[in-house]
């Protein structure tokens, strides 16, 4: 198990219920990401002209970026009601025709992590998905046969942080597909000005940029750092949250100016001191550093890539000589040898 951080990007245990206070619940509150924004507006729209159910929806990206706040979103827009399940959570086939048949037209099923349904769960909603039908085995051996059953027309929304771990056959089978993006400081800097409104707590232009740059292009690490710098003004401050109070904050919760903790450091002096700055492969990473690749990947990476400290090549990640800088290193060879190779720079989820 990982320790816990302050800006790690999953949800803690009991941080799920608390955000709810602050996920909004309309569209137009649903700050950044605008593409899929503005598509899944118009798609909402002509859904509910033809009173029909949205088409299925694929969401995908790191954790925190706002996939459930924005299935929430979708069913109040389409003023349908939303089930909310996960991958893991369903077991069997059978918890899954249980819960599909007992959805209203038009309703929303959101299942998160997605990618973890077993084989015969997922198999179960191809044809709910492709016909709204549950085709259902009776009795054993030769003498079993198989009938359908008609359920509700109904719109699933899947999220996953692991797009790329998804079977063809279930992506297939969703008609809309959207990336979550990392969100920009001006983003996070409204986000959190919005948060701080919902719980009353005063800030000024400053510290709100303060917040939003070490955020990570995260909600949800902007809404848990905006309340714990709440606690420093609160103890050490007048209550009011200044770009001073914010930085002091943030060197104590022991957050660096880009952001960065403990681990993500540790993985960039590893890569650098062990391995020469790269390229190395994300396994040799992982044991080094004695982190799973899958935290790695998922939690660490995007951001490191993001802010252009870490380079994804063929061969390996790679340190930049930003990366190096950030770290008080000299770079040891010219920007020229560390630039990636054109086409390896992401490698393609699909
Ligand atoms: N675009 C946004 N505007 C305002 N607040 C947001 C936005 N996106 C996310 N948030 C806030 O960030 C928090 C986390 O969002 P959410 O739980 O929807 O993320 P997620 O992508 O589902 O994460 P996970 O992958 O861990 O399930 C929520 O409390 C929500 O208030
Ligand atoms: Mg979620």
């Amino acid at each position: 198990m990982s320790e816990e951080r302050i800006t790690q990007s999953s949800a803690a245990p009991m941080e799920e219920k608390q955000e709810t206070t602050l996920r909004p619940q309309h569209l137009e509150d649903f700050i950044g990401q605008k593409t899929a924004k503005e598509n899944l507006k118009i798609f909402i729209e002509a859904a509910k002209l033809r009173g029909e159910p949205l088409d299925h929806v694929l969401f995908y990206g790191p954790p925190g970026l706002g996939k459930t706040t924005l299935a929430g979103i979708i069913a109040n827009e389409l003023g349908v009601d939303i089930k909310i399940t996960s991958g893991p959570a369903i077991e069997r086939a059978g918890d899954l025709a249980a819960i599909l048949t007992n959805l209203n037209e038009n309703d929303v099923l959101f299942i998160d992590e997605i990618h973890r349904l077993n084989r015969s769960v997922e198999e179960v909603l191809y044809s709910a998905m492709e016909d709204f039908a549950l085709d259902i085995i009776i009795g054993k051996g030769p003498s079993a046969r198989s009938i359908r059953l008609d359920i509700a027309k109904f719109t699933l929304i899947g999220a996953t942080t692991r797009a790329g771990s998804l079977s063809a056959p279930l992506r297939d089978r969703f008609g809309v597909i959207s990336k979550f993006e990392l969100y920009d400081n001006e983003e996070l800097a409204e986000i959190i000005r919005r948060s701080a409104g919902l719980l009353n707590i005063e800030t000024d232009a400053d510290s709100l940029y303060e917040m939003a740059k070490c955020s990570r292009g995260t909600p949800r690490v902007a809404n848990r750092l905006l309340k714990r710098i709440r606690d420093f003004s609160q103890v050490r401050g007048s209550g009011v949250i200044d770009a001073e109070i914010t930085k002091k904050g943030l060197a104590a919760l022991g957050v660096d100016e880009l952001g960065l903790e403990r681990l993500d450091r540790e993985i960039l002096t590893t890569i650098i001191e062990r391995f020469n700055g790269g390229p190395v492969g994300i396994d040799t990473i992982a044991a080094s550093i004695g982190e799973e690749r899958v935290t790695i990947e998922d939690a660490y990476e995007p951001y490191l890539i993001q802010s252009g400290l870490l380079y994804r090549t063929q061969k390996g990640r790679m340190v930049s000589q930003l990366g190096y800088r950030h770290m008080g290193l000299d770079f040891p060879g010219t920007e020229d040898e560390a630039e990636p190779e054109e086409d390896a720079v992401q490698e393609k989820l699909f």
